[in-house]
């Protein structure tokens, strides 16, 4: 089928490296194809309403590569298969997909390039199956999508962690202090393990290994003995005791999945009852998503979006680009939408880790 008109979208949370997609993706397809690009705006959200979505030329693409955020705008509220509606006074879930997809007819839209998480690339196969011409382009600074050995977004929101890691531990050696940080991750342990690695944390508490108060305890005495009365603790916000649960924010019913949030608290309590030390808690949040990519992920960004514009120009719809080893492939975008790439307990970092004298508090 021959192609006019090419929407591009970015769902779910942002991440660093979103905006290079778009620029390598309209810069690759103004280079190779004679379809217009558009873009959608905050999501699916711009398939719910009737604001008409904004062509995408190389000029106003220009200047894109290094800036956070995306210029299109997101939101991880807008499954148009299950979107939250409040109907009077309750809250329940309402199937708009038909009505998205007659959208991308009035829009004139001939295929559908969407830059998203796992929610995100769920909500895309599903189009896929209702006959939409669509290509997957993974990102997440969690690094937990199965199917590439990589996201963007992951290497700036680790090097974030790292440097904030840095800068604690001085005051935490000055002080003699336990500095607990939280970092993102959901149910991946991924940035809590790479930023805790780089930034040479001494007990790292991850989703994947259910940690006991005590041994963290135990530990921090340990170095006290060895003359090291100051600990980095780093914390996935998945990160649950042995037989407890995670923790999630209060005000969780807000968006459409439970926010993470607060086990470093939780941990600071009880660690109270066991070492003298005192005891202080970062929580990074967003900072680790907000801001400019670093180079590792503009690069992974720009080729994605290239790819991307190729798969298009192919006609290899259904597809999702992908990261394995150094090649970049597409896969189906069935396989990026089963299960989740977690820290394996038993693998090679954890293994250096541990030989480093690293605790998992297991
Ligand atoms: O998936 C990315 C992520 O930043 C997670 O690490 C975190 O749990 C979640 O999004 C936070 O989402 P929100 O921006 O809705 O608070």
């Amino acid at each position: 089928m021959h192609l006019h008109r090419v929407a591009i979208l970015t769902g779910g949370g942002d991440c660093p490296g979103l905006n290079a997609v778009i620029r390598g993706f309209v810069k690759a397809a103004a280079s190779h194809y004679p379809w217009e690009v558009v873009g959608l705006a905050d999501g699916f959200d711009g398939l719910l309403k009737d604001q008409p979505p904004v062509p995408l030329d190389t000029a106003s693409v220009t200047g894109l590569l290094a800036r956070g955020g995306t210029i299109l705008g997101t939101s991880n509220r807008s499954n148009p298969f299950e979107l939250r509606t409040i109907v009077n006074g309750e809250l329940i879930k309402v199937d708009r997909s038909a009505e998205a997809v007659q959208r991308l007819g009035t829009f004139g839209i001939d295929a559908l390039v969407v830059i998203g998480g796992d929610g995100s690339m769920r909500i895309a196969a599903g189009f896929a199956r209702r006959g939409v011409q669509i290509v997957g382009v993974p990102k997440t600074i969690d690094n937990d999508l199965p199917g590439t050995d990589l996201t963007f977004g992951f290497s700036t929101a680790v090097a974030t962690a790292t440097e904030a890691i840095d800068r604690l531990r001085s005051t935490a050696e000055s002080h003699h202090r336990i500095m607990i940080v939280e970092v993102m991750g959901r149910d991946a342990g991924w940035i809590a393990l790479e930023a805790g690695l780089a930034g040479g944390g001494d007990i790292l508490l991850i989703p994947e290994i259910p940690f006991r108060v005590e041994q963290v305890a135990e530990h921090i005495t340990a170095r006290d003995g060895l003359g090291k009365s100051f600990s980095i603790i780093v914390i996935a916000e998945g990160a649950k005791p042995v037989g407890g649960g995670a923790v999630y924010q209060a005000d969780a019913t807000t968006t459409s999945q439970r926010r993470l949030g607060g086990i470093s608290y939780w941990l600071a309590e009880r660690l109270a009852a066991y070492v003298p030390h005192e005891v202080r808690v970062t929580v990074l949040g967003h900072l680790q998503r907000g801001g400019s990519p670093n180079a590792f992920d503009r690069v992974l960004a720009t080729r994605f979006g290239v790819a991307a514009a190729h798969l298009v120009g192919h006609g290899s719809f259904g597809q999702m680009v992908a990261l394995k080893g150094d090649e970049i492939v597409p896969i189906p975008l069935s396989e990026a939408t089963h299960g989740q790439r977690l820290v394996p307990p038993g693998g090679e970092r954890v293994r250096v880790a541990r030989s480093l004298g690293v605790s998992f508090g297991d």
